[in-house]
């Protein structure tokens, strides 16, 4: 990310700062993963404006139940969950999308800021100003950056108690591993400049289920999932200038149960060629590249890989099924 912001809008209550474009060191990571025996793409490359939106459309899917079961948490249990967080924090979303599940505390916890981020630039704006008119009261600062080359925590925000406001199991998204970097990472950013209580970690986490209910909701009936698992491409060559074909892949999303993961590919048609820039990538028929894990954690698995970074989970608020889960957590 850079130092200095690239671009700075203010209206009203929201400032919106935008630290990401892509960089030269960028091509080479996708292109380094496109030359692996398993091709990958980062799920990062999902995200355009038609991407998020894509994304919006699959959260009001019938299968998806992720999103539905994490709002009925968050609306059943707000009172409780601003109590955790304390009164006059800077709320940091990574990730934050269309700030639809932040609305459902904002009432209650009244935070001093609010900072979503988010890759996909210009739907974060647009999401960011139509918060504000719902909550003009609001201090808006919205970051544009790509999380995983975060390591500090955006400059210019507020100072105050930070809670970092992680729903949706975007975690889900990362290896275990990556996982505990990127937890560590919040544990330092809210360890940082926490002027009064002690800042926090308010996270949703998808919980383990049965085989046939998460490939439900990555395959769903309306091909909403597949359109968002190929759109990738599209915007992979409006970024990189290439000319990967959408119809030249299938979707694929299954759960791997010795991973515990829902993995989602796209599978070539046939033996072709696709060009990015000035380098060319073979497929052959049949070949995939592995665009997404999911994994799904069980509250046990999560308080271990949290403690792993050095945080621990004070709190954990489950649905009745036991599909979703969200965590309150503190540095240890
Ligand atoms: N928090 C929202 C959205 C989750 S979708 C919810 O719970 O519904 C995941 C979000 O993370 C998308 O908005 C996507 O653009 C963003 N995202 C994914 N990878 C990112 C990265 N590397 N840096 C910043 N944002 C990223
Ligand atoms: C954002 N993320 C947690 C979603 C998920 O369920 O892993 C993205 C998604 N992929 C397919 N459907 C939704």
């Amino acid at each position: 990310m850079s130092e200095v912001a690239l671009e700075v809008k203010q209206q009203g209550n929201v400032v919106y700062a935008r630290h990401h474009s892509v960089a030269q060191n960028e091509k080479l990571a996708l292109l380094a993963g496109l030359k692996r025996p398993q091709k990958t793409i980062s799920p990062k490359y999902f995200y355009d404006t038609r991407g998020s939106e894509l994304f919006e459309q699959i959260t009001l899917e019938p299968e998806y139940y992720p999103t539905r079961t994490e709002r009925s948490i968050l609306n059943d249990n707000a009172e409780e969950i601003a109590g955790y967080c304390g009164v006059d924090s800077v709320l940091i979303e990574p990730g934050s999308g269309s700030s639809e599940k932040v609305r459902l505390i904002l009432d209650e916890l009244r935070p001093k800021a609010y900072v979503p981020m988010d890759i996909a630039g210009e739907f974060l704006h647009r999401s960011a100003l139509s918060l504000s008119q719902e909550f003009p009261w609001l201090d808006i600062h919205a970051v544009c950056a790509d999380f995983s080359s975060l390591n500090v925590p955006p400059k210019n925000i507020p100072t105050g108690n930070r809670v970092v406001f992680y729903p949706g199991s975007t975690l889900g998204n990362m290896t275990p591993n990556e996982a505990v970097q990127f937890l560590t990472k919040m544990r330092d950013w809210i360890a940082l400049d926490s002027l009064s209580e002690q800042g926090g970690v308010l996270i949703g986490v998808d919980l383990h289920k049965s085989t046939e209910r998460l490939n439900a909701a990555y395959n769903d009936k309306s091909g909403l999932t597949e359109q968002f698992n190929l759109n990738m491409l599209s915007n992979i060559n409006n970024l990189f200038d290439g000319d990967f074909r959408e119809n030249n892949f299938d979707h694929l999303a299954y759960y791997n149960e010795d991973h515990r993961r829902i993995e989602m590919h796209l599978v070539s048609k046939a033996d072709h060629v696709v060009r990015l820039d000035d380098t060319h990538i073979e497929f052959s028929a049949g070949e995939t590249i592995h665009t997404e894990n999911s994994y799904k954690y069980t509250l046990a698995s999560f308080a271990e890989l949290a403690s792993g970074s050095g945080l621990e989970v004070i709190k954990s608020w489950v649905d009745d099924e036991n599909l979703f889960s969200v965590h309150y957590l503190v540095a240890k």
